[in-house]
């Protein structure tokens, strides 16, 4: 698989297709503090965070990445000031309308994942209507968290299977790993395999803790808004260089 002609004048990754990760997963971290360096509120951190969201998804479209999770909003984030979380849904309506050309120009397939709960319907209306016309593209397949905690996900994917339990469709004895993963938000999805997150801090923050169990975490210090093509690349470069050993041992 090559990169697509369009971008031929783009920097090359060196690294094979097969050494690349199939699954991205982002933690996008450090909007506010990249505006607060600059005296500027933390929306513009946030405007600014949508550009990198746009390089980030153009890039791994080109680069083949077969799907990228990006994590737009988690479920404890609506401790923000309301302000701030009106202008994170603004922001997210005007994604799902503006980047459409881009995203169906790109064969990019949209889903999201999280509870739907407290996202204005305006903003789920758009949401769904970029996910319904992007269903049939065949290119990269991006995921969008958007109030979405893992731990919830757990929780809902545990009464999902209880329920079953009690009507007798499954045996409790018989669940199996495969069982709890097709009860998660993203059944049918590979784990990351590389998880990012920037702005420097070394956790997880509710992110996809059943998924990334032999995810390679990769951290940057740069804000989410300085966040390029250049980092992906080295990510990505440094994914290929780590040694996943899966528990076993590698000759
Ligand atoms: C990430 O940037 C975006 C969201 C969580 C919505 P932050 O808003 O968390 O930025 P910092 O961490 O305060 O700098
Ligand atoms: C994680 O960032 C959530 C998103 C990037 C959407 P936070 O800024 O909310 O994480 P904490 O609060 O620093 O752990
Ligand atoms: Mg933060």
């Amino acid at each position: 698989m090559s990169e697509t002609p369009a971008a031929a004048s783009a920097p090359q990754l060196e690294v094979p297709p097969d050494k690349r990760p199939r699954h991205i997963a982002v933690i996008m971290d450090g909007n506010g503090r990249w505006a607060q360096r600059r005296d500027l509120p933390r929306i513009e951190g946030h405007r600014r965070g949508v550009a990198s969201v746009r390089r980030t998804v153009e890039e791994c479209a080109r680069l083949k990445i077969e799907q990228l999770t990006l994590y737009c909003l988690s479920s404890e984030n609506w401790k923000r000031p309301q302000p701030e979380l009106d202008f994170l849904m603004h922001l997210l309506e005007q994604y799902m309308i503006e980047e459409r050309t881009v995203l169906m120009r790109e064969q990019v397939r949209v889903s999201t994942i999280g509870r739907r709960e407290g996202i204005p319907a305006a903003v789920q209306a758009e949401m769904d209507k970029t996910i319904e016309l992007s269903s049939a593209n065949d290119g990269l397949r991006l995921c969008l968290a958007i109030n979405y905690g893992s731990r919830g996900e757990i929780v809902d994917a545990v009464r999902k299977l209880a329920r079953r339990a009690r009507d007798g469709q499954v045996d409790p004895d018989a669940i199996d790993e495969e069982d709890v993963a097709s009860e998660l938000y993203t059944a049918g999805m590979p784990d990351p395999d590389l998880l990012i997150r920037t702005a420097g801090e070394l956790r997880i923050s509710n992110f996809l803790l059943w998924q990334i169990s032999y995810a390679e975490i990769w951290v940057t210090a740069k804000f989410w808004p300085e966040f390029a093509e250049p980092d992906l690349h080295q990510a990505i470069r440094d994914f290929a260089a780590r040694d996943r050993r899966f528990g076993g041992l590698n000759e």
